[in-house]
């Protein structure tokens, strides 16, 4: 009958109604917040969760498992073993050090954080993962880049969340001080998720309508909203989160989820994640966030727009940051 056929139809085009599986490493407030958003979300099988704290990762799992009654979608969520990422779709890894509560960079975790990545990626690879990396441990792009070293695998199964965040902090921004719905921007913020982050301005747009222009039209009202003030008011906000409530969980959940339903619904969406570039905006060897088409594959394609020479000098600078502690790695 038609079901069968409707399910034979879904079986071919995407994952969504397979047995699609994620395994999540760090149950800390960012790995449980996205399993409790792909549970909500009904975005795959199966989640495992893996944490070095083991009752955690049990009792994060169980208190999920209550909560599925009340769910769209049967989803079996457990917590696991490295064996579980065999067969994983997606690797999603959120461990990293504690962050400092004095903390101002996120570099600053690089050091204390190395090691935890090198243990994960080896313990994940040892199990025959050859499915989707996705890095949200801090510092993104230099993890992601270290993710994509150790592990050998191929450039597109290696994607770091990297500005995705970051580009909706400044929809959001945008958003309010035009009353609009945040999705009706179109913004990339592009390079490190950090400090040395790139608004891509010349491309921005709300509506169709360049910002630039929008912001002009309102000038009387939002005077004092330049694009400096934006650009600094964006970088900071997620210290803005951290420094009242130690931590920051629900904006970097839901880009992640959106990431990982992009690969598994083969959704074939634009993001800003962090990918390794080789050549791409005249930059290589180095993991920055661009436009890059997610599938099923990963990262299909980088999208390459057209950037203002200050915008392309930026971007460089930023890329020249992150290699600098690429070094740190000693690969
Ligand atoms: C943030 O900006 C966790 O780095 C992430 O919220």
């Amino acid at each position: 009958g038609w079901y069968h056929l409707y399910r034979q139809k879904s079986e071919e085009n995407d994952m969504s109604f397979k047995d699609s599986k994620v395994v999540i490493v760090g149950c800390g407030n960012v790995g449980s917040t996205i399993a409790y958003t792909i549970l909500n979300q009904g975005l795959c099988e199966e989640i495992v969760l893996i944490d070095r704290n083991e009752d955690k990762a049990y009792a994060e799992a169980l208190d999920m498992t209550h909560a599925v009654y009340f769910m769209n979608r049967n989803i079996v969520i457990r917590s696991g073993t490295y064996e579980d990422c065999r067969n994983a779709d997606l690797v999603v890894v959120t461990a990293s050090a504690p962050m400092a509560k004095d903390a101002h960079d996120r570099l600053e975790m690089l050091a204390p954080s190395m090691n935890i990545m090198k243990s994960i990626t080896e313990s994940v690879m040892e199990a025959g993962f050859n499915g989707v990396f996705l890095i949200v441990s801090n510092p993104v792009d230099i993890m992601s880049y270290y993710v994509w070293k150790l592990s050998g695998l191929p450039r597109n199964q290696v994607i770091g969340s990297g500005t995705t965040l970051d580009s909706a902090r400044l929809c959001a921004e945008l958003s309010g001080l035009y009353d609009l719905d945040p999705k009706s921007v179109e913004a990339f913020i592009c390079g490190e998720h950090g400090d040395s982050e790139v608004i891509l301005w010349d491309s921005a747009t709300i509506g169709g309508k360049a910002v630039t222009a929008v912001m002009e039209d309102n000038a009387e009202r939002t005077k004092e909203v330049t694009k400096d003030a934006l650009h600094d008011r964006v970088i900071n906000l997620g210290w803005e989160v951290f420094n009242r409530k130690g931590n920051t969980c629900y904006g970097i959940a839901a880009a992640a989820c959106a990431i990982i339903k992009s690969v598994l619904f083969n959704e074939n969406r634009i993001y800003p994640v962090s990918v390794l570039l080789d050549g791409e905006y005249g930059q290589e060897n180095v993991f920055l966030s661009v436009p890059v088409i997610l599938d099923k594959t990963g990262a299909r394609e980088i999208v390459e727009i057209d950037l203002s020479d200050e915008e392309r000098r930026k971007l460089e600078k930023s890329g020249e940051i992150m290699k600098s502690f690429q070094d740190e790695l000693h690969l």
